[in-house]
C-alpha cells in the first residue's frame, strides 16, 4: 500500500464546518466570516482591494523587510522550479508587495491618500507553536500618499473596529513611536554603548544584532537577554524622538484621544520588520499569549524610495486571522455557521432523480437548493435535509411529477404546503427574505 502524505509541519487545512475535531484557527467559514466582516469596516473607509502574488522577488523581500531582520535571516522560504532559478521568495507579509505594486502599476495617479486592503496567505519558517505556523493568514490595510498624523489615528481607530466588529473585547492597543532614521541611529548608538561592554553576556543571535542593528535586541526571545534588559534599565525608544517625530507622534494621541479610542503607550515598542518610522502599534489579546501580538503595524515612509520609487509616505497595519480565531475562542464568541440550503430535494423513485435535479439547478436562481443523488425514501430523505441544515425539504413521488407541484416541508414547524413548481422560485425568494 503507498504511504500516506500528510501536510507540511506548520501548515492547517482550512476545513468546511462539522469536520470532526476541527480546531477554532482551521475553520474555513470562520476565516471567511473575518475577511467580510474586515471587508465590509474597511471598505466603509474607502480601502479597495488589492491582491498581489505570493511570490516575489527575493529582493524585493530583503529590500523591504529589511536584512536585519529575524524573517530575512532565517525565515524564508524560497522558491525554486526545475530548471529554473531560486531568486523568488513566498511573502513573509504583505506590505513591502503591495508598495510594489503601487509603483509599478502607477497607483500614484489615484487621489491620495490611496487605502488598500488585502487578505490572505504569508509564510514564515518559525518555530511552529499554538497561535504560531509557517503558513498563516493575514487582514492587511495599507494607507499610501499622506504622513499626516491623521491617517495613523484613523488606520489605529479602524483596527480597532475591525476586532470590535468581531466581537472581541479583551484587545489592547500598544502604542509607541520609533521615530525618524537618525532618532533611531542615536538610540542605535546609545544601545551600542551600553552592550557592547556586556557582549559576552549575550544570546549569539543579539552579538549579531549588536553590529547589525541593535534595537533588535530589545525584542528577543532569548531568556539570558531578557534578564540583561532588565538589569540594565535600558531607555526606551520614546526618549529618542527627534523634535518632528515628538510632535507628530504627540498629534496622533491627541486624536487618539478625542475619539475614545483607548492604548497603553509602550515606550518600548520594537517590531519585527525594519521598515518602520515613527507611529508603531500592535494589538494584543490575553487570550494568544502575553507575547503573541493579534496584529501590529506602523508608518514606513521610507520603503517606497527603498524600493526604487519616489518618496511616498505610508503606513499600515495586519492581523493574524488564526490568532484571532484564537482570541475569539478564548473569549467563547460564537462565530456564524454557513447557513444550510433552503430547500433539499428527494425524488422518491429513479425515474424522478433527474426531475428533482432540474428543479433544484432551476431554483438555484433564486436560492440555496440542494438535492439527492439517488431516490429516497421520504423518512430517509427528511433525516437528510435536516444533516444539512435545511429549512425546507421535499420528496417528489409520481403523483408530485404528474401534477407538477411541490410538498414543501417546513423542518422546524413540520407545516407542509404545496407550491406548483411554476410558482416555486416566486415562493423561494419569499421565504429566503424571512
Ligand atoms: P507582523 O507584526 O509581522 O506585521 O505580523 C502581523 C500579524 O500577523 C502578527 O501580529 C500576527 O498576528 C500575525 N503573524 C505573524 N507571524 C505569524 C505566524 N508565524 N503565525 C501566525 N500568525 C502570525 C506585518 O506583517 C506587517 N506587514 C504589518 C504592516 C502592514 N505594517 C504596515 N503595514
Amino acid at each position: 500500500m503507498a504511504t500516506k502524505i500528510n501536510s507540511i509541519k506548520g501548515t492547517n487545512d482550512l476545513l468546511p464546518d462539522g469536520t470532526p475535531a476541527l480546531k477554532a484557527h482551521t475553520v474555513a467559514s470562520a476565516h471567511t466570516h473575518v475577511t467580510n466582516i474586515a471587508r465590509r469596516v474597511l471598505e466603509r473607509a474607502g480601502a479597495q482591494f488589492i491582491a498581489t502574488p505570493i511570490f516575489e522577488e527575493a529582493e524585493l523581500v530583503k529590500r523591504g523587510v529589511g536584512g536585519s531582520t529575524d524573517i530575512v535571516r532565517k525565515e524564508m522560504y524560497t522558491v525554486t522550479y526545475f530548471g529554473g532559478h531560486g531568486g523568488y521568495i513566498l511573502r513573509p507579509e504583505g506590505t513591502a508587495g503591495i508598495v510594489r505594486a503601487y509603483l509599478q502599476n502607477g497607483l500614484k495617479q489615484l487621489p491620495a491618500p490611496l487605502k488598500l486592503w488585502t487578505h490572505g496567505p504569508m509564510f514564515r519558517a518559525e518555530n511552529v507553536q499554538a497561535g504560531r505556523y509557517r503558513q498563516f493568514h493575514q487582514v492587511d490595510y495599507e494607507v499610501l500618499g499622506s504622513a499626516d498624523a491623521l491617517v495613523d489615528a484613523e488606520a489605529i481607530a479602524l483596527m480597532v473596529d475591525v476586532v470590535r466588529a468581531l466581537g472581541l473585547t479583551g484587545v489592547r492597543v500598544k502604542l509607541g513611536s520609533i521615530g525618524d532614521p537618525a532618532d533611531r541611529d542615536s538610540y542605535n548608538e546609545y544601545l551600542r554603548g551600553l552592550f557592547s561592554p556586556q557582549l559576552e553576556r549575550l544570546s549569539d543571535d543579539s552579538k549579531d544584532r549588536l553590529t547589525r542593528n541593535p534595537m533588535r535586541i530589545l525584542d528577543s526571545k532569548s531568556a539570558e537577554d531578557q534578564a540583561l534588559l532588565r538589569e540594565l534599565n535600558v531607555r526606551p525608544m520614546l526618549d529618542f524622538l527627534g523634535a518632528e517625530a515628538s510632535a507628530h507622534f504627540a498629534e496622533v494621541q491627541a486624536y487618539l484621544a478625542a475619539w475614545g479610542v483607548e492604548y497603553d503607550l509602550d515606550p518600548s515598542i520594537v517590531r519585527g520588520l525594519d521598515y518602520y518610522r515613527r507611529t508603531a502599534w500592535e494589538l494584543h489579546h490575553e487570550g494568544v499569549g502575553a507575547k503573541s501580538a493579534l496584529g501590529g503595524g506602523g508608518r514606513y515612509d521610507g520603503l517606497s524610495a527603498q524600493l526604487g520609487g519616489p518618496e511616498v509616505p505610508g503606513i499600515g497595519w495586519a492581523f493574524g486571522i488564526e490568532r484571532l480565531l484564537l482570541a475569539l475562542e478564548a473569549e467563547g464568541v460564537g462565530l456564524p455557521q454557513t447557513p444550510g440550503p433552503l430547500l433539499y430535494l428527494a425524488a422518491m423513485d429513479t425515474e424522478n432523480v433527474g426531475l428533482a435535479a432540474q428543479t433544484a439547478l432551476g431554483a438555484r436562481a433564486v436560492a440555496r437548493v440542494e438535492f439527492a443523488y439517488k431516490a429516497q425514501k421520504p423518512g430517509n430523505a427528511f433525516k437528510d435535509a435536516e444533516r444539512r441544515r435545511a429549512r425546507y425539504a421535499a420528496v417528489i413521488g409520481t403523483d408530485e411529477a404528474e401534477r407538477r407541484v411541490l410538498n414543501l416541508k417546513n423542518l422546524v414547524s413540520g407545516e407542509q404546503r404545496e407550491v406548483s413548481l411554476d410558482d416555486l422560485n416566486a415562493v423561494l425568494t419569499e421565504l429566503e427574505s424571512n
